[in-house]
Order: structure tokens, then sequence, then C-alpha cells
């Protein structure tokens, strides 16, 4: 089972192969005129999907939906994901990557999904989409850390091509990571 969860190479092709996304869906970069989107997004998440996003129960802290939606676009991406409801939008998933080490052209990266729309193919549409916008950017590895038990996370991972191992000193810990200079 171990063997089956973690490897050290990826074993699904770099290519993600997307499922048939519902056509309603729109994918574009994060606004600050976003924040309330934002808002109701994280406030609606369960305590589950919480948890495994942030690895930890902890709550918000003052000023971080605001630097969530306000982005410095030199060291920062975030894509969201909306559809329209009766005229308004909604947000149904987030992706962002942001500098970790400047000189090796690192990023760290992380993802949500809407609990009603996770396993309908949109984590695998929106962190292709985050692949490809951090590649334009000049990203070299982008890489994060999931929990170990976070099926769906390693799942998704490996269809975009990222490697998975366990993190160094840390068995609770996946490390996720996918090079876009090769
Ligand atoms: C992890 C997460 C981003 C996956 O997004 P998603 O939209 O559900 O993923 P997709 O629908 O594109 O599925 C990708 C693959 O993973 C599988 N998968 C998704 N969730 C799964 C789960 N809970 N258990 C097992 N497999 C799962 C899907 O079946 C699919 O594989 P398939 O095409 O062979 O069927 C989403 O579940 C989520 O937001 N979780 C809470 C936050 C989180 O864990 N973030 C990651 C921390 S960085």
């Amino acid at each position: 089972m171990l063997l089956d969860l973690v490897s050290t190479a990826a074993s699904a092709s770099p290519a993600p192969v997307a499922r048939e996304l519902d056509p309603g869906v729109r994918i574009r970069r994060i606004r600050p005129s976003d924040l309330e989107l934002e808002r109701r997004f994280v406030y609606g998440l369960s305590a589950r999907s919480r948890y495994l996003r942030l690895l930890s129960a902890r709550p918000l802290q003052p000023g971080e939906l605001e630097r969530w939606t306000n982005i410095d676009p030199q060291r920062e991406i975030a894509l969201v994901a909306l559809v329209n409801e009766g005229g308004d939008d909604e947000e149904i998933g987030v992706a962002r990557c942001v500098v970790e080490d400047a000189g090796d052209a690192r990023w760290d990266f992380a993802i949500v999904i809407a609990d009603a729309w996770q396993r309908r193919g949109l984590g695998v549409a929106l962190l292709g989409k985050l692949v490809e916008a951090a590649r334009e950017h000049g990203v070299r590895t982008l890489s994060g850390i999931t929990l170990f038990e976070n099926r769906g996370m390693v799942k998704l991972a490996r269809k975009v091509g990222f490697s998975v191992r366990f993190e160094e000193g840390d068995a609770t810990l996946l490390r996720l990571e996918l090079r876009l200079d090769r």
C-alpha cells in the first residue's frame, strides 16, 4: 500500500489527462476585487477540506484573505475557477504558487476545490493551468507538501506529473514536486 501511494518518480504522464470539465467553469487570474468571492469560498469549505489545505485547524489570520486576493504578480500566481449562478459569480476553486527560493526559481504551490466540485476533474484542470502559467513565468520547480493521508491530492499530483516522496524527517508529510525546465 505504501509503495502504491509513494514513489520517487511520477508514474503518470506529465501531460494531464483532463476529464470533460463542466462548460460553465471559467478559470482566470485572481483580482483584488475577488475578496468577497474568496471569503465566501473559504468559509464555505468543509472543516476537512480546510484542514487538508492549511495542514491544521487554525483560524484565518487577520489580513489573510486580503493577501490571498491582492497578490504581487512578480512573486505569486493565483488562478480561480468560477461558475455563474443566476447572474452572480461563485468561486469553486483556487490554485496558487509563490516564490520559495528566487535563486533556484523554486515556487511553492497549493490548491483547494469546493467540496461540491471535488472529484469532477476540476483539480486536474486548475493545477494544469497553474503549471502552464508557472512555466510561462520562468518557474523551474513547483513544490508543495501534503498530508500522507491526502489520497486525493496525491492522485491529482501524480496525474499532472508531479513526483511524490516522503518529506525528509517527517513521515506524516509528502513532498510533491514537478520540474518545469525539462
Ligand atoms: C485534493 C483536491 C485538490 C483534488 O481536487 P479534485 O478536483 O477533487 O481532483 P480531480 O477531480 O481532478 O481528481 C483527480 C484524480 O484524483 C482522484 N481523487 C480526487 N479526490 C480523491 C479522493 N478523496 N480519494 C481518492 N481519489 C481522489 C480522482 O478520482 C481523479 O482520479 P481519476 O481521474 O483516476 O478518477 C481536492 O480534493 C481538495 O480541494 N481537497 C481539499 C484541499 C486539499 O487537500 N488541498 C491540497 C493541499 S496542497
